[in-house]
């Protein structure tokens, strides 16, 4: 760093997500799945620090949820956010980064993508590489299929790995519980469970579509901004699968249903479990139910903005 510098860091906010809508297709080659799904950028927040450094390294993880799970080596998405960007524009200096988070670890909601899609925006403010947001949208996609929906945030349809998106026609506000579970499930282990379901039931469930699409209610849904609507057609392939990983959660997804929830998803491959609510005073007394339950839970509500800067 110099006195020059303009910034000495940068401070940028991602949300997490939830799909209201995830129909998987067929494994591709390349090991991914294609699929179609809808999301939604909720109000559960990761801070990312950026400060000029010499290294590459993560410094400080401490937030809101448990964080003992999160790696500060190379497999940390963040880290390879900032190295990707680095490679990628010919920046010589490294980064120290901070991570505050909001958003369970390993719980389905997109933390770790928010994570590497915030260090992408703020490492490119933070060293003047000047990306344009298309740019910045293809390192992210890169990086990981959830990754560009964190830049984007909002409401939005993804295709392909679920990296290709177009944003969605939303209105109003969308109030959630979720009740979030301290063990978290592997992304990889659900889709094989998924895989493995569809082989030995391909007769009865077949083998997921060839050209999967987002249902036009749930489109007319969002726009409409109807709770009731949406939570007719909330749908996610990998939730069968997720449930036969973790039987515990079928328990949590009852209660929260025959407590008021009008619906309840596993939110991506869980286990973080999202119940959707009529309105912000419904989510509040489900939450007091939950919770008198033993759960834990989160108030959230969407849809929120992509990643910006702060501070
Ligand atoms: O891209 P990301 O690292 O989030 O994906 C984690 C894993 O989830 C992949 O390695 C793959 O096993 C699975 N996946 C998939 N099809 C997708 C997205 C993810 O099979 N469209």
């Amino acid at each position: 760093m110099t006195l020059a510098d303009p910034f000495p860091s940068v401070r940028v906010r991602a949300p997490g997500k939830i799909n209201v809508f995830l129909e998987v297709g067929r494994l591709q080659p390349d090991g991914y799945h294609d699929l179609a799904t809808a999301f939604q950028a909720v109000s559960l927040y990761e801070d990312v620090v950026a400060t000029h450094d010499d290294d590459f390294t993560i410094a400080q993880v401490t937030g809101s949820v448990p964080v003992l799970g999160v790696p500060r080596d190379e497999r940390n998405l963040a880290l390879r956010a900032a190295r990707l960007l680095a490679e990628e524009t010919g920046y010589h200096g490294g980064v120290r980064i901070d991570l505050y988070k909001e958003v369970p670890v390993s719980g389905g909601m997109g933390g770790g993508s928010a994570d590497a899609a915030a260090t992408l925006l703020a490492c490119d403010a933070l060293w003047g590489t000047g990306l344009s947001s298309g740019d910045l949208q293809k390192l992210a996609a890169r990086l990981g299929a959830d990754v560009p929906f964190a830049l984007l945030g909002g409401t939005a349809v993804g295709t392909g790995r679920g990296d290709r998106l177009n944003p969605a026609l939303a209105r109003g506000r969308v109030d959630w519980v979720l009740v979030t579970n301290p063990v978290g499930v592997s992304t990889p282990e659900a889709y094989g469970m998924l895989d493995r379901h569809r082989e030995e039931h391909g007769a009865q469930i077949g083998q997921g579509a060839e050209s999967p699409a987002v249902d036009t209610d749930v489109l007319h849904a969002l726009r409409q901004g109807d709770p009731q609507m949406l939570a007719a057609c909330l749908r996610n392939d990998l939730q069968a699968a997720t449930l036969r990983l973790r039987p515990d959660l079928t328990e949590t997804m009852e209660l929260g249903e025959s407590s008021g929830a009008l619906a309840g998803i596993v939110s991506g491959s869980g286990p973080t479990i999202a119940f959707l609510a009529s309105g912000a005073e419904a989510a509040a007394e489900l939450q007091q139910t939950l919770d008198a339950a033993g759960h834990d839970t989160l108030l959230v509500h969407g849809p929120v903005p992509g990643a910006r800067i702060v501070g």
